[in-house]
């Protein structure tokens, strides 16, 4: 019926009441609007502690992007807003018009231009920023992360040139580390948000980045790659150590375990339990096993598990946990790659304790 009315009536429609506003009153809206959602944005605490050169970078980058975002979201949501609630049609104005218009040549250029420069502005930092951050020293501590379903071994070159692995990242302090990411079966991501920094492990390729870590302590890894069921699970620490804790360390990775090296495998089943709970093992963070005071949920009660097993089982469960799954339990989540980071004479240690002590009853 409105639209016969329409069409019967020549000539300009009478312009409707409230089709004009204050441009002004937006304007001031926008700017209190604007003023607040930044100061919401820097107050935030949206990351970790920082404990790398590159995070000091990467978190002003993104208080900058917070300033110069928020006024765009902020601007746009006013302008549609107060539009709705000013020029809303009223009951009885359904015939008229808004005031005519032909566009606004000076407005249109203002509105493509400084956009324009924003982003323009904007990408040049962040490609500034990118390259302060990927930039290389000259002499650079060398670590092989390897990623797999589901856990993650890194790789250093000790003193004589043995390549040896360890489940924990160390890194010593003010000195820049190069990632070396690799993928032995599908796309993993390494991150340690402390670092800011993060890149995918992609199988048959080798992916770098580096980073100068500038504070000590220990931080999460974590996979940020959906990379299966026990995605979850795919995580590890990072412990930026004093460059001499970081060389002892270092030093004693790979040894093997005290009495276990001297007489060439004479396995100790004190050691194993050592190991057992240790952190390179930590065997007691999935496990129940009463001897050890663990009480883990994520893998099988080894008290009722290993009842009765021989060790030949024990050691296959620790270096191929895919070969014999437990009723009930997910492959995948036991992490394979025990028999590089422990080495065969902790890996010996470890089953003669656990056959030790599963065995009576
Ligand atoms: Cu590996 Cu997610």
């Amino acid at each position: 019926m409105g639209l016969e009315e329409r069409t019967q009536s020549a000539g300009p429609r009478p312009e409707r009441q409230h089709a004009r506003a204050d441009w002004k009153q937006m304007v001031g809206i926008g700017i209190i609007a604007a003023a607040l959602g930044i100061a919401a944005g820097l107050l935030i605490d949206w990351f970790p502690v920082s404990a790398s050169e590159q995070a000091k970078q990467i978190d002003t980058l993104w208080d900058v992007l917070i300033i110069f975002s928020v006024p765009v979201f902020v601007g746009v949501t006013v302008v549609v807003l107060f539009s709705v609630v000013k020029f809303r049609m009223r009951p009885g104005e359904e015939n008229l018009d808004g005031p005519p218009i032909h566009g606004n040549t000076r407005l249109e250029v203002i509105w493509t231009a400084i956009p324009a420069i924003v982003l323009v502005g904007l990408c040049t930092y962040a490609f500034v920023v990118l390259e302060d951050v990927e930039a290389a020293d000259s002499n650079p501590l060398n670590v092989r992360v390897v990623g797999e379903q589901f856990a993650w071994t890194f790789f250093y070159k000790q003193a004589n040139g043995k390549e040896v692995a360890s489940t924990q990242l160390h890194v010593p302090i003010n000195k820049q580390v190069k990632f070396t990411l690799q993928s032995k079966d599908v796309l993993h991501d390494f991150w340690v948000p402390a670092f800011r920094v993060k890149k995918d492990a992609v199988p048959g390729i080798n992916v770098t980045y580096v980073v100068n870590p500038n504070r000590l302590g220990t931080y999460p890894i974590v996979c940020a790659e959906l990379c299966g069921l026990g995605h979850a699970v795919m995580r590890s620490t990072a412990t930026v150590d004093t460059q001499e804790k970081f060389d002892s360390w270092l030093a004693a990775v790979g040894k093997p375990a005290a009495t276990a090296g001297g007489g060439g495998g004479a396995a100790n089943a004190e050691d194993g339990k050592t190991i057992f709970t240790s952190q390179d093992a930590n065997c007691s963070t999935c496990h129940t096993l009463a001897d050890a005071g663990a009480n883990g949920s994520i893998g099988p009660n080894l008290d009722t598990a290993l009842k009765g097993k021989d060790p030949a089982f024990i050691k296959q469960s620790i270096e191929e946990p895919s070969a014999v799954i437990a009723d009930g339990y997910q492959d995948g989540i036991m992490p394979p790659n025990y028999k590089d980071t422990l080495g065969e004479a902790k890996i010996n240690a470890l089953v003669k304790y656990l056959s030790e002590v599963t065995k009576g009853g």
